[in-house]
């Protein structure tokens, strides 16, 4: 493999609802222009590589994860000229961009479904996953708990029952069928010839199905997704793969395997430990799920996040844990989805902007690269009266001006309400206002951002838990040959003390001000409740 395909191993990642981000044409709706218009705010953050939500065309019943055309650009976003304007544009700033793939199902209104549902004869049949009786894979987990009651859906047309593991307007693709296998390889190399720099792939463990097991990482399923990796290693070397698979530690290990599968994935095991860490003040499982998370290849990496477009998963945690997570950050029935939580980082934390920036700084201390959530930089909040996940999907707060400047013209109707009553009022939380104010939300995490960054070793495997008997903090040393820093992060409302030992470090500033001085630690530091503290080894 040549160096350069590395750039995904020090990029921060930000992930954008295309629809909701910014309108360039008035619609109400958010588009491809609209995003163009915003890449230099974006490069300002710090963030190098942006992951654009389903942009093909779709009758948007799950935000575009459903898709009946894979060859075509929804229209509300714009046409593929837009999208080509806007990889330029993104190349030009020395940033990259990610599309999702949704791999696993397709929308039951794409041709191949309408057209295999009506004939059996037709070749599209065994584009899907059909039985005479609902009985098979009885051992397969139901996802969207909270509206399907089977994994198998009755089409009155075929007369027979299709598989599908998320709403039943999707059924799944069938894997077992060579046309299958190749189709998704043409579409991939249709949006790769366009120049973006891969894909983020939706649902990946779920694409085969095999009676007796629970139909999710089966063998057969890894080796297509190796083969979707030789395509990219023969034909896009500079491209990447980053699998969305939602496991526990040791069945997610498989998608990264010798370095052949997969060049990311989503730390989906960690995600919840920090937040159960300074929900209970308490380290331990979140170092347990660290310690427990083997090396990976090197040319592979971990994607660790905070939030993303989805309901917070508490899938892969224990029942009990579950229960504390929803106690914890899911006070009203109405915040639950499935086994989720459909909440925005602010809100979670109950808009204590220290206490998200603490969040913050524990995930850029782990290995692996970050992501930012659109509108979680300016602290963003949600409106869980909306329905499904829509409700951490409203539009970015640019301003305090109409519509939160969001849409350059005056739509009776926005794609989706913004916020604009309460704590999280785009009166009160917008870009504008942030940028102007120098110790807001954003200038901090983008000081944080740039702290980061300017330290290679972050993005290295290696890390040691420090004190780890010491539950109230997190401590993590992070080295590479040349430095070492220690990441402490205080998880309790109480002041912390940490033993240094015979070490002596600076402070590793994450300065808004560059006239901050220069402070030296030795033998012990005290920490303020739910503050961090990085220090340099001098
Ligand atoms: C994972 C995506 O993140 C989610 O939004 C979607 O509903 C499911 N996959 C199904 O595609």
């Amino acid at each position: 493999m040549n160096d350069l395909t590395k750039w995904y191993k020090e990029a921060i990642f930000y992930e954008i609802d295309p629809r909701t981000y910014f309108d360039s044409n008035g619609d109400g709706i958010g588009d491809l222009q609209g995003i163009l218009q915003k890449l230099d705010y974006i490069k300002s953050l710090g963030t190098d590589c942006i992951w654009l939500l389903p942009i093909f065309s779709s009758p948007m019943k799950d935000g575009g994860y459903d898709i009946e055309d894979y060859y075509a650009i929804h229209p509300d976003l714009g046409t593929i000229e837009d999208l080509k304007e806007l990889i330029n544009a993104i190349h030009q700033r020395g940033m990259r961009l990610i599309l999702d793939l949704v791999v696993n199902h397709t929308s039951d209104q794409c041709e191949w479904f309408q057209k295999g549902e009506a004939d059996k004869d037709s070749p599209y049949h065994d584009y899907y996953v059909w039985s005479d009786s609902d009985e098979k894979y009885k051992d397969t987990r139901i996802i969207f708990l909270d509206t399907e009651k089977s994994n198998w859906a009755w089409s009155e047309k075929a007369q027979q029952y299709y598989w599908h593991r998320f709403f039943s307007s999707q059924p799944d693709l069938n894997y077992d069928n060579p046309a299958v296998r190749e189709e998704m390889k043409m579409i991939m190399r249709f949006w790769l010839d366009m120049g973006i720099d891969g894909f983020r792939a939706d649902a990946v463990p779920y694409l085969i199905e095999r009676e007796g097991t629970n139909c999710e990482n089966l063998p057969e399923t890894h080796v297509y997704l190796k083969e979707m990796r030789q395509l990219i290693d023969a034909e896009y070397p500079d491209c990447i793969l980053l699998a969305e698979a939602n496991q526990w530690p040791r069945d997610l290990m498989p998608y990264l395997a010798k370095g052949d599968e997969f060049h990311m994935a989503f730390n989906f095991p960690v995600m919840p430990r920090i937040y159960k860490s300074v929900g209970v003040g308490d380290n331990s499982s979140l170092i347990e799920t660290l310690k427990d998370t083997p090396g990976i290849p090197d040319d592979c990496q971990w994607c660790t996040f905070l939030r993303n477009h989805d309901e917070l998963t508490v899938e892969m945690v224990t029942e009990e844990d579950r229960k504390l997570l929803w106690d914890i950050y899911a006070p009203e029935k109405r915040m639950h989805l499935n086994l989720g939580i459909r909440r925005r980082l602010a809100p979670l934390i109950g808009g204590d902007m220290h206490k998200v920036e603490l969040l913050y700084a524990i995930l850029f201390s782990l290995p692996g690269v970050s992501i930012i959530y659109y509108g979680d930089e300016i602290g963003m909040g949600d409106n869980i009266w909306l329905e499904d996940r829509d409700g951490v999907r409203t539009p970015m707060q640019w301003s305090n001006g109409a519509h939160a400047g969001f849409t350059i013209g005056n739509p009776k109707k926005l794609y989706r309400p913004v916020i604009d009553e309460g704590e999280y009022d785009f009166k009160k939380i917008n870009v504008a206002q942030q940028i102007e104010e120098k110790g807001s939300f954003l200038n901090r995490l983008k000081a944080l951002v740039h702290m980061r960054k300017a330290h290679p070793l972050f993005t290295s495997q290696g890390f040691t838990i420090v004190n780890a008997w010491q539950r109230e903090v997190f401590a993590i040393q992070r080295s590479n040959d040349s430095e070492t820093i220690l990441c402490l992060h205080n998880l309790t409302d109480e002041q912390q003390t940490v033993a240094l030992g015979k070490t002596t470090y600076n402070h590793l500033h994450a300065s808004i001000d560059p006239m901050e001085q220069e402070i030296q630690y030795s033998s012990e530091v005290t920490l303020p409740p739910f503050s961090y503290l990085w220090l340099i080894r001098i």
